[in-house]
């Protein structure tokens, strides 16, 4: 059987793109992130970190690993935060061309990215939880080929007017929601790390 690597934190999801993402994170800090990438059980919630913390506890319980989950969301203003804790099943079914045709001649363009990340130290632990939060614009057009889902109609307010989608991995790291959650985490793990 395979022993698990002293030290290394697991990120359960099937989305490559948030691996690559996070990854980065940790390796600036002389972290190892590993994929445990299987369809672990999910709750049904409109709460982000609900669902990030089931999926960490579930996934510790089960592989017996220490694991990070990450769920994020899109919230449109003039939407009423629409689609929020549905963006999944919002791109899978409307897209960002979806997005785009409800936000036809709106003003209010502003949105929002937000990201839990729960971690969950292994077995029978408590999951704790992390956020980031990214303010924004929706563009009236799809632009760039990078990053995945809602990046080509984001555009951060941080940023220089490109979407996500136009930003390299690392430039979408200076910004994004993911990236905060992330570093927040980083930040408490080494110090929880350092005094044990
Ligand atoms: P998830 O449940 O955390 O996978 O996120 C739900 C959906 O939100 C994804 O399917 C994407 O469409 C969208 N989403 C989450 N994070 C991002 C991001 O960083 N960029 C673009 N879309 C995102």
């Amino acid at each position: 059987m395979m022993t698990p690597p002293k030290r290394a934190v697991y990120l359960v999801s099937r989305n490559i793109h948030k691996y690559l993402e996070a990854r980065q994170i940790f390796l600036a800090h002389g972290l190892n992130l590993v994929l445990l990438r299987v369809k672990a059980l999910e709750i049904q919630s409109e709460n982000l970190e609900d669902i990030a913390k089931f999926r960490a506890s579930y996934a510790a319980e089960n592989w017996g690993v220490p694991v990070i989950s990450e769920d994020a969301g899109l919230f449109v203003d003039a939407l009423n935060g629409f689609p929020g804790p549905y963006s999944s099943y919002a791109y899978k079914t409307i897209g960002c061309r979806g997005i785009l045709r409800l936000l036809e001649g709106v003003e209010n363009r502003r949105a929002r990215f937000r990201s839990a990340v729960a971690y969950c130290p292994g077995p029978n632990k408590q999951p704790l939880c992390f956020v980031g939060e990214t303010l924004g614009r929706i563009s009236t057009e799809e632009r760039g080929s990078h990053g995945f889902g809602f990046d080509p109609i984001f555009i951060p307010e941080e940023g220089d007017g490109r979407t996500f989608a136009e930003m390299t991995r690392g430039e979408k790291n200076r910004y994004s929601h993911r990236a905060k959650a992330m570093r927040k985490f980083v930040k408490w793990y080494l110090g929880a790390v350092r005094s044990e």
